[in-house]
Formats: C-alpha cells, sequence, structure tokens
C-alpha cells in the first residue's frame, strides 16, 4: 500500500554534472520499495507531482537521483537537509528477478543507470552475479564508477570515446557468455537498437514517460503493447522489451 507522507531530507549529494541525490528518511517507503518502483514528489508552485524511480535503499532512508534540468528538478535540487519532502510511493511494478540466483546483465544508458543501482544491490544481496554496460555521450555525462557497487562486473563506453570504448551501449551487445536475463533503463533509442541485437531474450526495461497523478486515474502515460493499452504508472514502469510497440510510441 502506497504511503503518502512529509518526510525529512536526511542528505543531499551532488555527484557529477547536474545530477542531485536526495536521502530521505521515509521507513514505510524504504521499507516496500522494490527496485523499478518510483515515488511521486510534490514540488512547490507545480501542479503535478514529479515521478522519480528509486535509486537507492538503505536501512530507512531512501535515496532519489535526478538531473536538476527542469522546473521541479531544479527546485528539489535547492532543497536543504532537514527540509521535508511530501512523497507519496513506492509505486508503480518493479523489475522482476529470476526465482533463483544466476547471472543478470543491466544495461544502462545516460541517466537510465539511476534506478538500476538500485537494482544491482538488490541483486548481489540475494546471490545473483551481476554485469553492468555503463554508457553515456561523454564523460562528463557518466555515472561515476566509484559510486556502482563493488561485486558489479563493469563494462563502460562513451560516445565521444573520453571514457571507456567507444560507442554505445548497444555497441557491445550480446555481451560475451549466456545470459538469460536481462534489464535496461535509458533513452528510447536505446531500446529500439536493443531490439535488433536482443531478439529472442526476455528483456526487462524501465519506461520513463511524462506522468500526471502516478496512480492510474488519469490515463495520459497509457502507451500501446502487443497486449494492448498499458498505463506506464500503473502496469509499468517496468515492460519487457518485446512487448512494446516502439513504433507507436513518442518518447
Ligand atoms: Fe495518470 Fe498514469 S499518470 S494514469
Amino acid at each position: 500500500m502506497p504511503s503518502l507522507n512529509s518526510f525529512p531530507i536526511r542528505y543531499k549529494e551532488r555527484p557529477y554534472g547536474d545530477s542531485c541525490i536526495l536521502w530521505v528518511e521515509a521507513p514505510e517507503i524504504a521499507r516496500d520499495a522494490r527496485p523499478g518502483q518510483f515515488v511521486t514528489v510534490g514540488c512547490d508552485g507545480l501542479m503535478l507531482r514529479r515521478p522519480l524511480s528509486v535509486h537507492r535503499v538503505k536501512g530507512e532512508e531512501l535515496a532519489l537521483m535526478f538531473s536538476a534540468t527542469g522546473t521541479g528538478t531544479r527546485w528539489l535540487s535547492e532543497r536543504k537537509e532537514g527540509e521535508r519532502l511530501d512523497l507519496l510511493g513506492p509505486l508503480g511494478r518493479g523489475f522482476e528477478l529470476p526465482p533463483s540466483p544466476t547471472r543478470i546483465l543491466l544495461i544502462g544508458g545516460g541517466k537510465g543507470i539511476f534506478p538500476l543501482i538500485f537494482l544491482s544491490e538488490w541483486a548481489l544481496d540475494r546471490g545473483f552475479r551481476v554485469s553492468l554496460i555503463l554508457g553515456a555521450k561523454t564523460r562528463e555525462k557518466l555515472y561515476p564508477a566509484h559510486l556502482v557497487p563493488c561485486g558489479v562486473n563493469l563494462s563502460l563506453i562513451t560516445e565521444d570515446g573520453s571514457y571507456g570504448d567507444r560507442g554505445k551501449v548497444t555497441d557491445l551487445l550480446p555481451l560475451s557468455g549466456e545470459v538469460n536475463y536481462i534489464y535496461a533503463c535509458g533513452p528510447s533509442s536505446m531500446y529500439r537498437e536493443a531490439t535488433l541485437k536482443l531478439s529472442g531474450k526476455e528483456v526487462q526495461v524501465l519506461l520513463e514517460v511524462r506522468m500526471g497523478c502516478g496512480v492510474g486515474a488519469c490515463h495520459c502515460c497509457t502507451i500501446n503493447t502487443k497486449r494492448g493499452p498499458k498505463k506506464v504508472c500503473q502496469d509499468g514502469p517496468t515492460f519487457l522489451l518485446d512487448d512494446i510497440l516502439w513504433d507507436e510510441l513518442s518518447l
């Protein structure tokens, strides 16, 4: 059952570029949150709440990571430790891991890495072997490697070659070795290329779309899938890559 309350910010980080992490003490949400789920945040002066994926969970605190590029996220990035945030969550359907530990592959493009950090920690804690392909346009936009959890087998790539290999994350696919469980988050262009390279594999992807209510009431996040129309906020935000009708999607 999602919790709606105001919770104190305990710690703020500015890890790189325009990104910001707010650690919020929200025991009810931290206890129930699963990787891939999100919360909505009330932002001063904005009618619509802002959806943010859960980036990490530690004890009674959860971390929300975002780029401060819009009105709401800029306002959030200016909040100080001790101030309270109005949060509703956890919301949506998170990633599903296989029933017993095995090797999994995570693919994070740009800001798509934010929710995958929670998934990698969750999986490592449960005995999974985790490989991560992490990419961005440039070194400045790349999630810092030292923040990736210990134990993750990491491959880095940038489009301009300023760090790691040169190219896109999809250039490293398929990764050598057998891996049947793949989880991805990134821009729609990455997903479109992944559909060509990973056909036949079961790939769970996390979609980030514009939302209104965040709880299935307004239909503004509806997408078309092979199983009919689906609401990203309620039926997702995780979907099977092959289920989405990409040609009918404008992200
Ligand atoms: Fe309102 Fe999804 S945001 S139904």
